[in-house]
């Protein structure tokens, strides 16, 4: 299963690439917007960062077939030819995915709200489809099950696309669906640091140290003994 960001701020990426296994990052126009700089600057400076291998989403703006693909190409010739383009997965998007494959781009059907929509971008032949679990959730439905559910439709349809789940609230809701073995996952950084962040883990590294330092020094490491 592929982790993550779901972030544009390159001082936070830098820190979680630096400390977790990502593979990669993913950003929407609201993400770009918070960062309040071009776009194409930011999403450059992504990509040296996670490096030719690292997967980068970036979504297109425009309904119109034409200008929208207009965009991926100007997207790929910026931020690299393995850029994966994400498309909303409506009525026009659908349109828009059928082009894409067609000329072979990589794409992902985003917006994903419904187990429908995630099977017509599945079917499109997105590489990925991203159901907005928190989102789903403040609608007062289950955004783990409908991903669980688009990952089922997906599967048992035999369609070449897998999840990537995203819009996290909380760690649980990551958990339940690394469990379910889903193909990506695209988290913040703050719920990234909450996967890990346990009074009792500190304490018993705390601990640890104490013990050792009380052996041999304070300061001290299996180098100094
Ligand atoms: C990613 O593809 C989505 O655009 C993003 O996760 C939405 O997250 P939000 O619900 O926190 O805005």
């Amino acid at each position: 299963m592929k982790l993550c960001i779901d972030h544009a701020d390159t001082i936070q990426i830098r820190r979680i690439y630096e400390n977790y296994p990502i593979d990669g990052v993913s950003t929407n126009p609201s993400i770009l917007a918070k960062c309040s700089r071009p776009p194409y600057e930011v999403l450059r400076e992504i990509r040296d960062i996670i490096g030719p291998e690292g997967e980068l989403f970036v979504q297109i703006i425009s309904p119109d077939e034409e200008a929208a693909l207009q965009e991926a190409d100007r997207i790929l010739k910026e931020t690299g030819e393995q850029t994966l383009i994400k498309v909303p997965s409506t009525a026009e998007g659908f349109r828009i995915m059928k082009r894409l494959k067609t000329e072979g781009i990589r794409f992902i059907g985003t917006a994903v709200y419904t187990v429908m929509q995630g099977f017509l971008a599945a079917k499109c032949g997105a590489e990925y489809v991203a159901p907005y679990v928190n989102r789903i959730d403040n609608m007062g439905l289950d955004g783990v099950q409908v991903s669980k559910d688009i990952h089922d439709a997906i599967c048992r349809n035999g369609l070449d696309s897998g999840l990537l789940a995203a819009s996290f609230r909380n760690t649980q809701q990551v958990l339940e669906l690394i469990k379910y073995g889903v193909k990506a996952v695209t988290v913040s950084p703050d719920v990234i640091d909450s996967f890990v962040r346990n009074a009792e883990v500190d304490n018993a590294v705390i601990r640890f140290t104490r013990d050792f330092e009380g052996l041999c020094g304070e300061g001290k490491t299996m180098l100094d003994c």
